[in-house]
């Protein structure tokens, strides 16, 4: 019988669903068809594979040769199935052995010299072969990769020759047994170069502790991107759940994924030029965005009003949702994007609008298409909001003589509060739905009097209340405090500044 079945996986979202690779061998005039909805790419994977099989002097079969890429209506992309076409057509041959095939799957592009190119979305897939039991062949370049994996047997690959020898001779090619590396400390400017400010740190560390999204509203020059910079170095660490999503992501994005920044949550900052497909993600066969590649991370959005407000309110469902659906054609993705919106601003198109050291020359009509420019409902979406207003000239350059806290001790309380919220829910609380909220932010009657009386008066929509009871329970957390008591209430409904202004 001259038929070969090997397992091998497309890209689908983070996902890497099982692809069916039959290659058949009939009589007839030479031919090879590959079938089974492929693209282009697939196409050309034809003429690489018959490239790499010639020149690691293997026999072309001049037979017709039929491959089948099942099931049919999944979208097929790049040389990722060179390998295991390759490899079908030597077994259908009786070139190699077929009997151990089924114990792996296989993925890899090929050189015309037979040798394995790097694919992209290497973890996906090398979660999917761990859950059905099967080891993985992937070029060696996947190979750290796919080793974030526990109990995954990889085998990695530089050559077509190097896995038919394994195939042939039986367990030519070692075991891959490079343990992951530890996740890398946050390297970078510390909290402390910070002067004063202290009520923008306290939000930094509350919005930290629940990643709540917060928005800094100052004048120039007065430390809001230097504050926004820091908050990498005070992230609670990834549980390994979020530490393997977010690396799929970024391993099905263009940049791939780098095994060295294996459980560092990401801190993107998209340039407002940034279109909408940059942002949210797109492309024929979808790629993630900003805010996906930010999933379990922060983007940081400096300059808010700059950004084409058109780009801006496509944030508006991810961030109540914490994912996104592409929808391109016949195609539809999604990715998951829990990202932490971080945005700083300043109060008016000139910035010193508020500021005593200068002047605003701005006219209420342009403050107010200035600050139009972020909608509604948008700043609904935002949990906190805080002023970062100038410093006196004296306190920048006084020689700090207080001791001031360090990005490492903020960290280590925000580690608890969050490690509070995952004992809890198991997520943190900016994540919660609305029905965990009531059930975790429980008030009682001071609270609910104080609540409600702020709703009335700051003309809160039923978004915020439940956003203002979410920072509430980070506070608390904060506090080691189980339940919300009303100083943490009226913190957090100090972080609503610019519901008040309306
Ligand atoms: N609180 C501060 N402590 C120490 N240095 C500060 C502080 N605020 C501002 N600076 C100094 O001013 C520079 C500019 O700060 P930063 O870029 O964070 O301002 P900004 O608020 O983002 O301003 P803009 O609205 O113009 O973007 C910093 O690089 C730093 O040298
Ligand atoms: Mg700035």
């Amino acid at each position: 019988m001259s038929l070969a079945l090997l397992y091998s996986r497309a890209r689908e979202g983070i996902h890497a669903p099982l692809v069916d690779v039959e290659v058949h061998l009939a009589n007839g005039l030479p031919a090879l068809s590959i079938v089974g909805l492929p693209e282009k790419a697939v196409q050309e994977s034809k003429d690489r594979v018959r490239g790499a099989l010639i020149n690691s002097r293997f026999e072309f079969p001049a037979r017709r040769i039929t491959i089948n890429l099942a099931p049919a209506d999944l979208p097929k992309e790049g040389g990722r199935f060179d390998l295991p076409i390759a490899l079908g057509v030597l077994a259908a041959s009786g070139q190699i052995p077929r009997e151990l095939l089924s114990q792996y799957e296989f993925i890899g592009e090929l050189a015309l010299s037979g040798e394995l190119r790097p694919v992209k979305g290497v973890l996906p897939v090398a979660l999917a072969a761990r859950d059905a039991g099967r080891a993985l062949v992937v070029p060696q370049e996947g190979a750290a990769e796919a080793a974030l994996v526990s109990g995954l047997d990889i085998y990695p690959a530089r050559h077509l020759l190097d896995i038919c020898e394994h195939l042939t001779q039986g367990g030519r090619i070692p075991r891959y047994t490079i343990p992951p590396p530890s996740s890398a400390a946050v390297s970078g400017a510390d909290l402390s170069d910070v002067r004063g400010q202290p009520h923008a740190k306290r939000a930094l560390e509350i919005a930290a502790a629940g990643g709540h999204s917060l928005l800094m509203i100052g004048p120039p020059g007065t430390g809001k991107s230097m504050l926004a910079s820091r908050l990498p170095g005070i992230l609670p660490s990834m549980t390994e759940a979020e530490a393997l999503e977010t690396a799929a992501v970024l391993s099905v994005s263009d940049g791939g994924f780098d095994a060295a920044y294996w459980s560092r949550r990401p801190f993107r900052q998209p340039h407002h030029t940034a279109s909408g497909v940059a942002l949210v993600g797109g492309g024929s066969n979808p790629r993630p965005g900003e805010i996906s590649l930010a999933h379990n991370g922060v983007m940081f959005l400096d300059e808010l009003p700059e950004f084409d407000r058109r780009v801006l309110e496509v944030l508006r469902e991810p961030l109540e949702s914490g994912r996104i659906t592409i929808s391109r054609a016949a195609r539809q993705a999604e990715f998951p994007a829990r990202f932490q919106l971080i945005a700083a601003m300043n109060p008016c198109p000139c910035g010193y609008l508020g500021d005593n050291s200068r002047n605003c020359r701005c006219s209420a009509d342009k403050i107010a298409r200035y600050r139009d420019r972020i909608s509604g409902p948008l700043m609904d979406r935002i949990d906190m909001h805080i002023e970062v207003p100038r410093l006196p000239t004296e306190m920048l350059h006084r020689p700090a003589e207080e001791v001031v806290e360090g990005s490492a001790a903020v960290r280590e309380r925000v580690e608890v509060a969050r490690e509070r919220q995952l004992q809890r829910i198991g997520r943190s609380n900016s994540a919660l739905n609305s029905r965990e909220v009531e059930n975790s932010c429980q008030l009682d009657d001071a609270g609910r009097t104080l609540l409600h009386r702020a709703m009335e008066r700051l003309k809160l929509s039923a978004r915020a209340y439940h956003r203002i009871l979410k920072v509430a329970r980070t506070i608390a957390d904060l506090d080691g405090k189980s339940e919300i008591q009303v100083a943490h209430l009226s913190e957090a409904i100090g972080y609503r500044r610019l519901d008040r202004q309306e």
